[in-house]
């Protein structure tokens, strides 16, 4: 009912006037407004010019009978109450009219009081309806809204990671001064190949991230070996291979860089298995690790070196087609090549204007890198 305190309208459909005259005065004393029509048809009329909240109809009119016009009122006013007026005979068709959406049926001839209560009846069946939809419709706007909601504060979740991980970038980019800018390209030139060869989103996290991280364990290298300037021995070579142990430590404990952590432990394994630390072989190294290795050779070789200058991408690429199978996946290396070289050289210059960028930039407005290349 629209308004709470007027008087509910009721629609009395009958081909013979008679019979909703007798019924409308009834209603009328017992606190309703009425309108009567002899056909379906002046009925939907009505309908269209004033408000109703109940339909009282006969089954059997000529033109359009009781049926097809609960179908109407249906589809045209689905919050009005309806109520089907049958004869004796036809009290099989007013349980079926109540299957197809009728709210109640009434059995002519009418006995007044009956009826009234039947409009009541259907009146408060409705409204209970009414009221459920409502309700349900409220409950589905609360789980939209709480939807969101959850989907903002997972956003600014993986934001927070992504800072973290940054903050351990960085906290390794300061102690190994070398590798400065290493870390970004070679994430990079990891997504670059790893979308080419159709990784899900969920894959281009985890590489992008185990990438970022692959020499975190660099952090628990003692200074004399990291930062010794010429050849390691044998001894600190093999305290320097830990740092993939150190780095997978670290790592394998944060829930949502536990999967990077596997790329760390696997980054220093070779396709033929003469790699380490558990000289893994072909398909038992995580795809991930596979596309790290070609992007860490491309890097490593056009990067300048205290003892050598920067080589060609040219160059670059020649080593890694010498190593497909050996050192390298053979289908990573395949998709590699496919790339175009501008590719690499383009990320080379984009990180090192990034770098440039990184003393006048707003914390506050900057994305973290990690969350900045995979949008890229
Ligand atoms: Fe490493």
């Amino acid at each position: 009912m629209s308004d709470e305190s007027a008087k509910p309208r009721v629609l009395l459909v009958d081909d013979e006037s008679a019979v909703w005259q007798i019924l409308g005065e009834k209603l009328g004393r017992s606190g309703f407004e009425w309108r009567g029509r002899s056909s379906a048809e002046d009925a939907l009329d009505c309908l269209e010019q004033e408000h109703f909240d109940a339909i009282v109809s006969d089954l059997k009119m000529p033109g359009m009978t009781g049926l097809q016009l609960l179908a109407e009122v249906q589809k045209r006013h689905p919050h009005l109450a309806f109520v089907m007026a049958t004869g004796e005979d036809d009290i099989r068709v007013g349980v079926d009219a109540m299957k197809h959406g009728a709210d109640d049926y009434l059995v002519k001839p009418f006995h007044l009081d009956v009826a009234v209560e039947s409009v009541r009846r259907a009146l408060r069946k409705k409204s209970m309806e009414t009221e459920l939809e409502k309700y349900r419709h409220q409950l589905e706007e609360m789980v939209e809204r709480r939807t969101h909601q959850l989907q903002v504060a997972m956003k600014r979740i993986e934001r927070a990671y992504d800072e973290t991980l940054e903050a351990l970038g960085a906290a390794l980019d300061l102690r190994d001064t070398e590798t400065a800018g290493h870390s970004r390209r070679v994430s990079l030139y990891c997504l670059e190949i790893a979308r080419a060869i159709g990784c899900t989103n969920e894959q281009l996290k985890t590489i992008a991230r185990g990438a970022y991280l692959h020499d975190i364990g660099k952090i628990g290298i003692p200074d004399s070996v990291l930062l010794k300037q010429g050849k390691l021995t044998l001894e600190e070579m093999t305290v320097m291979q830990t740092h993939v142990r150190i780095g997978y430590e670290l790592l394998s404990r944060i829930p949502f860089l536990s999967s990077a952590s596997k790329i760390v432990l696997a980054h220093q394994e070779r396709y033929d298995g003469a790699g380490y630390p558990q000289g893994r072989v072909g398909e038992e190294i995580p795809l991930g690790a596979r596309i790290f290795a070609v992007a860490d050779t491309l890097d490593a070789m056009t990067s300048d070196r205290p003892y050598r200058q920067a080589l060609p991408f040219s160059t670059a690429r020649e080593e890694i087609i010498r190593e497909s199978g050996k050192q390298f996946d053979p289908d990573v290396v395949r998709v590699f090549l496919s790339l175009p070289e501008q590719t690499w050289e383009n990320i080379r210059h984009h990180v090192a204007s990034a770098r440039e960028r990184v003393n006048h930039r707003d914390p506050d407005e900057e994305e973290p890198f990690v969350r900045e290349m995979l949008v890229n």
